[in-house]
């Protein structure tokens, strides 16, 4: 059992494909333990529940730029590691396909206008 976790990781060779069930696994991320949603909201327009109490505020994933970036790796290298003095942290703990899953996802919502 644990010899199957030790082959899992391995270094990074980039974005993985995106498949069929990519951004449904990135939704579900961005939706549920990460919380994402309490500040960035729902729809990722950076109206979360805490969001007032932010300063800087939430991006608006939709629409703003991105400082770090908005291409898939860019969006990847933010989740892993935050903003810098600001309460964007970074989310190593969420496993390594998922976080990925989670950058294509966010990427997505800013196609949509
Ligand atoms: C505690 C509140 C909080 C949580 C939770 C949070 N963020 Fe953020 N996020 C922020 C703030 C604040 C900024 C803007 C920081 C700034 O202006 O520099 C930001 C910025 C971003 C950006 C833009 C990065 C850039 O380069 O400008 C992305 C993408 C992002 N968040 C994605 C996420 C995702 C995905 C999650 C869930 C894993 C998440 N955030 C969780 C507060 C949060």
């Amino acid at each position: 059992m644990l010899a199957s976790v030790v082959v899992a990781t391995g270094a990074l060779a980039g974005a993985p494909p995106r498949t069929a069930k990519t951004l449904e696994t990135g939704k579900a991320v961005y939706e549920g333990g990460a919380g994402c949603v309490a500040c960035h909201g729902q729809s990722g327009r950076g109206d979360g529940p805490v969001a007032f109490a932010l300063n800087p505020k939430p991006r608006d994933l939709t629409r703003e730029p991105f400082k770090a970036g908005d291409s898939v790796e860019q969006v990847f290298a933010t989740l892993t590691t935050g903003l810098a003095n600001t309460k964007m942290v970074g989310f190593p703990q969420i496993k390594e396909p998922d976080r990925w899953a989670l950058a294509y996802y966010v990427v997505s919502m800013r196609q949509k206008k």
